[in-house]
């Protein structure tokens, strides 16, 4: 079966823009874990980006406590970060490239070109028992790199795809190539997650690549949930100005 991985950072993103630097806001994205985890999500992704910009320090202390699936822990590969993971103790950690320019994560990590720092961290983790996957680009070099630094999974890039959906030749293209890294990171051992762009539309064209796991998926499901969720919400505020006296 394959398996879903919530990503709780937009609904971070909702609660900073109005409540930043406050010690409280809404919508809590633990709430928004537990949700996702009682509708059958099989883990949760957050991503404490060093910036802070969204997932604060706060959001996975608590996380960690309530999260009861699996808490895969996305982040750079910085010290401060690898620091605060090897503490929280997550079930996984999903290492990604991070600039702060960036709206979100953009390319895939250059494992090739970061084998030493990427290997050091793989053993802090190995050593504390906490998995790693490492998000690469469907590149049969990058998958190559992280079979040898022993990682348990990759997490394939599937922005390309997203991007191409809609030209029939562009997404043919993007899903050979997700399908030959599947096979490729499958035949080497590697765990095989994919994610970022992926909703409602794309999913089941992604259906033809063999060997995944899991998918984590942000963006797409956070949005849905304000269209679906917006007629109970106006709902419920109606029922409160029901009975106004005046
Ligand atoms: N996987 C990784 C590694 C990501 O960085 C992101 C974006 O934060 C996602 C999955 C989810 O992407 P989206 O929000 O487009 O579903």
């Amino acid at each position: 079966m394959l398996k879903l991985g919530v990503n709780i950072d937009h609904v971070a993103t909702l609660r900073e823009a109005r409540y930043r630097g406050q010690p409280w806001g809404e919508p809590d994205p633990v709430l928004a874990a537990q949700i996702s985890e009682a509708a059958g999500a099989h883990g949760i992704t957050a991503h404490l980006r060093e910036d802070r910009r969204h997932i604060l320090d706060r959001d996975i202390w608590r996380l960690r406590e309530v999260v009861k699936t699996r808490f895969n822990l996305e982040m750079a590969n910085v010290p401060e970060i690898v620091a605060i993971a090897l503490k929280l103790k997550p079930d996984i950690i999903c290492l990604v490239p991070e600039h702060r320019l960036e709206v979100t994560t953009e390319g895939g990590l250059d494992v090739v070109a970061n084998e030493t720092a990427l290997a050091r961290t793989c053993a802090q983790m190995r050593t504390a028992g906490i998995e790693v996957s490492l998000f690469i680009d469907p590149d049969e070099r990058q998958i190559a790199a992280s079979a040898r630094l022993g990682c348990e999974f990759i997490e394939l890039h599937t922005g390309s795809f997203a991007h191409e959906f809609n030209d029939a030749a562009g997404r043919e293209r993007e899903l050979d190539r997700l399908t030959a890294a599947a096979r490729q990171a499958h035949s080497l051992g590697l765990g095989v997650n994919a994610g970022h762009g992926l909703n409602y539309h794309n999913l089941a064209a992604l259906h033809r690549v063999p060997h995944l796991v899991e998918l984590n998926i942000g963006h797409s499901i956070i949005s849905h949930a304000v269209t679906v969720g917006l007629s109970t919400a106006v709902t419920e505020m109606l029922r409160l100005m029901e009975n106004y006296p005046g």
